[in-house]
């Protein structure tokens, strides 16, 4: 097939959506919805987090450079959707949501307990790269819903309901395809 070239944002997808908290000095806690984020470090366990300047999130890590990364399942897309539309400079979005705020082990910013697993992060370093800055964002302590883990410990995914953002659209993940590693000849 021929291939035409195109100037689009969305052509490398899906990407995770997921509910980053942060707190102000005082320790009131927000909620930002975020899909410009990912894995880029095994070890020590690091994310990427693109925050446009213009966020409140983003002066409220400014100030505090710790962050909780919440990943949502389906059941609470459009709190996540409406965490994405609303600031936190003018609406408590735990309070809207009626999400609850569980304290973290090592940072500053809450666990939303709706959501199954969070990773508590600190920021080592923050990159300028044009409409978003990057916070890389080191994980310090993962927690998981204890329903989620099998028998030999770990995640059951097919547990989680997660969901995906593709071109302005929330997508569930349909079905299991393959596992790393599976292709491989002798
Ligand atoms: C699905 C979705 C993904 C988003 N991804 C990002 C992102 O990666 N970076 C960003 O700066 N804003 C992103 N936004 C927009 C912010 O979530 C939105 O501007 C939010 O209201 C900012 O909240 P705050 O002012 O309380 O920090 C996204 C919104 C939605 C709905």
């Amino acid at each position: 097939m021929a291939k035409i070239t195109k100037d689009i944002s969305g052509a490398l997808f899906p990407t995770p959506v997921v509910l980053v908290t942060t707190v102000d000095t005082a320790g009131k806690p927000n909620i930002i919805t975020l899909a410009w984020v990912g894995i880029v470090c095994s070890n020590p366990f690091t994310l990427s987090v693109a925050i446009r300047p213009s966020r409140y999130s983003h002066a409220l890590l400014e100030a505090v450079p710790e962050l909780v990364v919440n990943v949502p399942t389906k059941e609470i897309v459009a709190s996540t959707d409406y965490c994405g539309t609303v600031s936190g400079r003018s609406i408590d979005k735990f309070a809207a949501c009626g999400f609850t705020a569980i304290p973290a082990d090592e940072v500053r910013a809450p666990l939303i307990q709706e959501c199954p697993i969070n990773l508590e992060c600190r920021v080592t370093n923050t990159l300028s790269l044009g409409t978003h800055d990057v916070f890389i964002s080191q994980v310090a302590k993962v927690h998981v819903d204890e329903g989620l883990v099998d028998e030999s410990g770990k995640v059951d995914h097919s547990r989680v309901a997660p969901f995906v953002y593709l071109d302005m659209d929330y997508w569930t993940l349909a079905e299991k395809i393959g596992r790393y590693g599976y292709s491989k000849k002798g």
